[in-house]
């Protein structure tokens, strides 16, 4: 079994540049389903993007990853409408494919993604959507079995109870080859929704925003060959930092867009740290010691971003004073914080609420990775603690983050794989 092992107490210094975005590739390559031919510049190489990878397979495309990153997807010999169980179960957030399979073959048969390491994560605003543009959905034995009677989805009316960034991605695949047009009330504003529209208005489709929140899809005909690259992944570039934060250092992280960055930044700076930014870099500087992050609540786009909670958190853990964090997007998303807890941390949960007290120092032992972000910080926990950390089960942090270990060993870390 693969284990990290970290040596912390070493400051980080120097550059870093972050891979194309997890969040962003992932429905770009489902979307890739619809044109015929697919060439997705930064593709970052993890394997959840293999696992989607090996559903286009599954279903009869052709897809290979060159050297440099760039995914081509041929999706002419595509045949299969049917996602296999041990696909699903790979990747939960593979359902956005059902959009695209339902628009391509009028038919898709997917197993029920239940439950994950974030709590229970319901599809209803999905179904409801899709059912709005003439799909007709099943449950049957523990699949969901989609048929569209009239042959081709048609256009509709969807109003979005809360801005779902899985229901956004699947609204709009399905809507670009509908029938008439779709208006999308109540969407997600993630900069991985607006790479989504970029991917599929370069192939031909017709989507435009009206205003914040509100996408009007005209449905068109067919799509034509794409060329796209894909958007820098902000939580990864938000990881490094917080990297820094929690060893301290002096780094910076290029490759990025600072904008969509904008939440997240405040706390580092409430913190005492000293964050500059440019075009596509951002810098920061840690002081001796770090303060208290206030109150950190996890909102959609452009409030501060879920995934980056748990490796704020961490460095909320080594600062003075007291942080409050409210997680508002997933049940349970603090299963790193007991496991912070028995590297020294004094994290007290109640419900969605967590209070962090700084303590002067962590030490290190090993604790267990459980979801992709929390291992993260874990990870970030490790470079702070003093002695040896042991991270186990790091094929989670492989789910999000690139060559992990080789980038904070550049940057000075004492980090290892075993
Ligand atoms: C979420 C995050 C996204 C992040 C991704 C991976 C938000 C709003 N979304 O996207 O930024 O990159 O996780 O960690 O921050 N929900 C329903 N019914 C549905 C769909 C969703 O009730 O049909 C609820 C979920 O239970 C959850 C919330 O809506 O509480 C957010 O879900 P959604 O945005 O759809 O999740 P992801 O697409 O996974």
């Amino acid at each position: 079994m693969a284990v990290y092992i970290i040596e912390g107490s070493t400051p980080l210094h120097g550059n870093i540049r972050v891979h194309g975005a997890k969040n962003a590739a992932l429905p770009v390559l489902a979307a890739a389903l619809l044109p015929p031919e697919s060439e997705i510049e930064g593709c970052p190489r993890l394997s959840d993007t293999a696992a989607a990878m090996n559903i286009l397979r599954s279903l009869g495309c052709r897809v290979e990853q060159q050297p440099d990153s760039t995914a081509q997807v041929d999706s002419r010999p595509a045949q299969g409408w049917e996602i296999p169980e041990s696909c699903m179960r790979e990747m939960r957030s593979s359902i956005i494919f059902l959009g695209a399979i339902l628009t391509r073959y009028g038919r898709a048969r997917v197993s029920f993604p239940g439950g994950c390491e974030l709590g229970p994560r319901p599809i209803d605003l999905h179904l409801a959507a899709l059912e709005r543009m003439g799909a007709v959905i099943r449950e049957d034995h523990g699949a969901l079995d989609c048929t569209v009677p009239m042959g081709r989805l048609h256009g509709a009316e969807i109003v979005l109870s809360f801005p779902s960034v899985g229901a956004t991605q699947n609204v709009l695949i399905a809507a670009v080859l509908a029938e008439g047009r779709t208006i999308l009330r109540g969407a997600a504003q993630e900069p991985e929704i607006d790479d989504l529209i970029r991917f599929l208005n370069g192939a031909g489709a017709r989507i435009r925003q009206d205003f914040a929140g509100t996408l009007i899809v005209d449905g068109v005909d067919s799509l034509h060959a794409v060329r796209h690259r894909v958007i820098p992944d902000r939580i990864a570039a938000a990881t490094y930092l917080c990297c820094a934060a929690a060893a301290g250092g002096s780094i910076t992280v290029e490759g990025c867009v600072p904008a969509h960055l904008a939440a997240v930044l405040p706390p580092l700076e409430q913190a005492g740290c000293r964050v500059r930014t440019w075009r596509d870099a951002v810098a920061i500087t840690v002081p001796k010691r770090l303060g208290s992050l206030g109150w950190v609540r996890t909102m959609p786009y452009p409030g501060f971003p879920t995934d980056a909670q748990a490796p704020v958190m961490t460095m909320a853990a080594v600062g003075d004073g007291t942080s409050i964090f409210v997680e508002n997007i997933f049940e349970s998303r603090y299963k790193h914080a007991g496991e912070l807890n028995r590297l020294g941390a004094k994290i007290k949960l109640e419900g969605k609420v967590a209070v962090i007290e700084g303590v002067p120092q962590l030490s290190g032992a090993p604790v267990s990775a459980e979801d992709l972000r929390g291992g993260a910080a874990l990870v970030i926990a490790g470079l702070a603690a003093q002695g040896e950390t042991q991270v186990m089960h790091p094929q989670y942090i492989d789910r999000g983050y690139a060559y992990f270990e080789e980038n904070l060993r550049a940057l000075g870390a004492d980090v290892y794989r075993i």
